[in-house]
């Protein structure tokens, strides 16, 4: 039986990306992270210059495949700034749409998780799941993995860079991050990726 579409949406850190290549490991279905391909399109117009050109986004953002993406040079604090910026552009939505529509249509199902998945990108997933946890508790996490792979960061800059993406994420006019209505919510503040994964599958469970 295919596993059809699961969405997951929720804000930087909340684990959602932990959790969605859990879960498509657990249905066996490919598992696309949307967060990278704003993150590519952000990294090739810092390589190019810088942000400010609208249309050397968009263009940026045409132009790319899900294949091929570096998920470890994209991980950066700084890309993930640049991406929020260029996140925010409606052409570069635009452009990357299609894109992600095609990769949820596989016959078999898959797991997409961002921030518009259960709202744009895939309206009619047969489950949507939305993460959060509180900014704190968010930042801690992202201190640890950014410590862990040697990168320098203190907790009161993780916190200030989380806080920034999420008013810009959920204060933009294009496809703001918001739960869907239908979409079944998951804290994972005083959950550990175990508990969190168990929870999540539940709640899957629950609605198919
Ligand atoms: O999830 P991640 O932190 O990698 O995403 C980087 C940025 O890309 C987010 O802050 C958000 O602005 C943008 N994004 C988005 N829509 C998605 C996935 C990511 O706007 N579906």
């Amino acid at each position: 039986m295919s596993a059809g579409v699961i969405a997951i949406d929720g804000p930087a850190a909340s684990g959602k990306g932990t959790l969605a290549r859990r879960i498509a490991a657990a249905f066996g279905v490919p598992h696309l992270d949307t967060g990278l391909l704003y993150r590519a399109v952000a990294a090739r117009c810092l390589a190019a210059g810088g942000l400010d050109d609208e249309a050397a986004s968009i263009a940026a953002a045409r132009a790319l495949e899900v294949t091929g993406l570096d998920a470890e040079a994209l991980r950066s604090a700084e890309i993930g700034a640049a991406a929020s910026v260029v996140a925010a552009r409606p052409g570069v939505r635009a452009a990357l749409m299609d894109l992600q529509r095609r990769f949820a249509a596989q016959p078999g199902g898959a797991v997409l998780d961002g921030r518009d998945i259960g709202t744009v990108i895939c309206p009619d997933a047969a489950a949507k799941l939305f993460v959060t946890a509180t900014p704190e508790v968010r930042a801690r996490r992202r201190l640890n993995e950014l410590l862990g792979r040697g990168a320098p960061a203190t907790y009161d800059a993780v916190l200030a860079d989380i806080r920034t993406r999420d008013a810009r994420d959920s204060g933009r006019a294009a496809a703001p991050l918001l739960q869907a209505p239908d979409a079944l919510r998951l804290d994972t503040t005083d959950l550990d990726i175990e508990a969190a994964f168990a929870a999540a599958m539940a709640l899957i469970a629950g609605k198919r």
